[in-house]
């Protein structure tokens, strides 16, 4: 007989499952699972019927026992007139039980792989009984208490991992961990090291920045010094992989599947469209814009194009902002000359000859090893004197051009500026005011609901698409024969059409959705459970709790070079029509019926149950980093507040 408590609870008795007639039954088998010894009559009608006198409950726990034993059998359960046990035996095996004896103290790296194999979900996932706060109580705790355990061996094993250098595996269970509790700084640390150790920099200083967004939100506390150092050993590049990584062995089945790179579909307009005025920014400069919503493929999308550029003998220099630094003035600016000053790393690079050694003084105002660039390079001109900032964007601007001058016209991007900082704010509109007589695409991508329609940089774009100076696409939704091709090309010669459509449905054309999706199944999970990476889980996280303003983007022209950025002053043609009509026949079920913050948060459940409930720490007194207890699934809910909200007096709210 096989108990399962870790996740969806359930009893299998030679092979078949047992049906329990009642949810006491359920909860009786998992209480004296859990138990070694037998446990008193007394205490299961406390447990199980704490509103029943005496008698009634023990005439209630003679009728379950009765239930128990015909779900799994006379010789299941050992009763007595004082107490009652589980039959224990070489029969009987419980997950919980297999879980810690292979997470021991001490036990191998491979046991801890296998038990955290085992350990397939929560504690009880989704069961609850209604009538009994005691036993309520009970599973919290024991739910908590496996957390932890499970946290416990989630560190250990990735220690083992990382010391036989298996740093990929060894990441999957580290990104687990942390799903545990995004506020545990050990976790977010062995992350950060092990993105740098397995050469993914970028991916290293994201996880800082996760982590200082996350600490910052929920806690108002600074990363700790142990942390800054990390990021700052990863970022001046003294963190590095070993030189053995590209002998490594694949991750192991069953880690968190890296997000596939699927082809680049529906996308062909835009992609011309953007081609085109990479072509025309010769001799002058023009500006692009991609907007669309998160997770419609405006990073992708400008990749692609990156791509061909190049291929073309184009250089492209191209930068991210983030808006939990918009505090920083300049941050992503001062990074676009970090990634000019890199291109000087090739010998033949020799870009700072054409430029005036006072712009590239003052530029290095920002990024002092400019100034090195060249041996007549003056001092910087004070930053007070009048015209002091036009000099600093107009030095920023030189020296750009100059480290993008190719065969090609250079490229600059800034990808998500709706988070940038108002200082790199002025210096992108400084620029794109000035792209006369330079060779020079300037790419900005932003989110549209993020980028209201007075804003400046939206006023920008359509005073420049009026003077045909500028270009602006708007990638949208992809159609069912589109996610079909995708699904096609993740899954070869399996012509799926029932997993296309539900594919199809499921990411209602989002791309992010697509290409996570396939990700997961192509990891051999499903969606439905851990197979999405944290980061991933992260930005659904983000999603669900950003206010929407209306309805995402939808169809409509996807490229215009004339100010149409606003859907309401799109041509009639052009116009977005209702989702499901947009995508006729096939169109999106459901869609339209819940508002999409429930839809999302509905699939957040599904996809990440501990993150459904993070909401719930809200509550939870704020402690400084250091004093967070090490792991913490679910908080145990106290007793009073239990009762307080089964009263209905207040319902905490999941933040989600
Ligand atoms: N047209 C597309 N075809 C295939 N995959 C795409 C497409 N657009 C985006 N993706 C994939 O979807 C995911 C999200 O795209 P991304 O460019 O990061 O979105 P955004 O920058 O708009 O938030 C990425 O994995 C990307 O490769
Ligand atoms: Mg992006």
């Amino acid at each position: 007989m096989q108990i399962t408590l870790l996740g969806v609870p359930s009893v299998t008795r030679d092979g078949e499952r047992a049906v329990l007639d009642t949810r006491k039954a359920l909860a009786l088998i998992a209480h004296l699972a859990l138990s070694e010894r037998p446990r008193p009559r007394e205490a299961l009608c406390d447990l199980l019927w704490p509103e029943h006198d005496a008698s009634h409950a023990r005439g209630a726990l003679r009728r379950t026992l009765s239930t128990v034993r015909g779900a799994i059998g006379d010789d299941g359960v050992q009763a007595s007139s004082d107490s009652v046990a589980l039959q224990r035996g070489p029969d009987l095996e419980i997950d919980v039980e297999c879980f810690r004896r292979l997470a021991a103290e001490g036990a191998s790296t491979d046991d801890l792989g296998a038990a955290v194999a085992q350990y397939s979900g929560r504690f009880l996932d989704g069961f609850a009984l209604r009538d009994s706060v005691e036993f309520d109580d009970w599973q919290g705790i024991q739910a908590e208490v496996l957390s932890r355990e499970l946290g416990s061996a989630l560190r250990r094993l990735v220690a083992g991992l990382v010391q036989r250098g298996e740093h990929e595996p060894a990441l999957a269970h580290a990104r687990r961990w942390l799903e545990l509790d995004a506020l545990h700084e050990p976790a977010h640390r062995e992350l950060i090291r092990l993105h740098a150790l397995t050469g993914d920099r970028a991916a290293a200083l994201e996880q800082y920045r996760d982590c200082v967004r996350t600490l910052s939100r929920e806690l108002g506390v600074s990363p700790l010094q142990e942390t800054a150092e990390l990021y700052e050993q990863v970022n001046d590049g003294s963190l590095t992989p070993p030189a053995q990584a590209a002998q490594r062995p694949p991750a192991a089945s069953g880690s968190v599947p890296a997000p596939l790179q699927l082809p680049l579909v529906g996308r062909e307009r835009e992609l011309a469209a953007l081609a085109g005025a990479h072509a025309a920014s010769r001799p002058e400069g023009r500006l692009a814009v991609i907007e669309g919503e998160a997770g419609i493929g405006k990073t992708r999308l400008f990749e692609e194009l990156a791509r061909r550029a190049i291929a073309d003998g184009a250089v492209v220099l191209a930068v991210q902002c983030h808006d939990d630094e918009a505090g920083l003035p300049y941050g992503p600016v001062v990074e676009l000359l970090r990634a000019a000053l890199r291109r000087t790393d090739s010998t033949d690079e020799a870009w700072p000859a054409a430029v005036a050694p006072q712009r590239l003084a003052d530029a290095a105002l920002l990024l002092p090893e400019l100034a090195a660039l060249r041996p007549d390079t003056p001092a910087p001109l004070p930053l007070d004197g009048p015209g002091a900032r036009v000099r600093l964007l107009e030095a920023v601007a030189a020296v750009v051009s100059a480290a993008c001058a190719g065969r090609s016209p250079g490229i600059v991007f800034f990808d998500d500026v709706h988070g940038a900082d108002e200082a790199t704010i002025d210096a992108i509109s400084y620029l794109s005011r000035r792209l006369e007589g330079r060779a020079l695409l300037l790419v900005v991508s932003w989110r549209s609901e993020a980028v209201q329609p007075g804003h400046r940089l939206r006023r920008l774009a359509v005073d420049a698409a009026r003077a045909g100076t500028a270009t602006i696409v708007s990638p949208v939704r992809l159609t069912q024969d589109e996610v079909g091709a995708l699904v096609q090309a993740a899954r070869p010669g399996t012509p799926e059409a029932g997993l296309q459509r539900r594919v199809y449905l499921e990411s209602e054309g989002l791309p992010l959705f697509v290409a996570q999706y396939l990700a997961a199944q192509a990891g051999g999970g499903t969606p439905a459970h851990d197979g999405l990476p944290a980061d991933v889980q992260g930005f659904l996280r983000r999603q669900a709790r950003r206010p929407r303003r209306g309805r995402p983007s939808g169809a409509g022209s996807r490229c215009h070079d004339r100010p149409l950025v606003r859907s309401g002053h799109r041509p009639r043609g052009e116009r977005p029509r209702r989702r499901g009509a947009r995508r006729g026949a096939g169109g999106v079920a459901g869609a339209g019926r819940r508002p999409r913050g429930r839809r999302i948060r509905a699939r957040l459940r599904l996809l990440t149950p501990e993150a459904a409930l993070a909401g719930l720490r809200r509550d939870e007194p704020r402690a400084p980093a250091t004093a967070a207890p090490p792991h913490r699934g679910r908080p145990v809910e106290g007793r009073r507040r239990r009762r307080a909200r089964r009263a209905g007096r207040q319902a905490p709210a999941p933040c989600l």
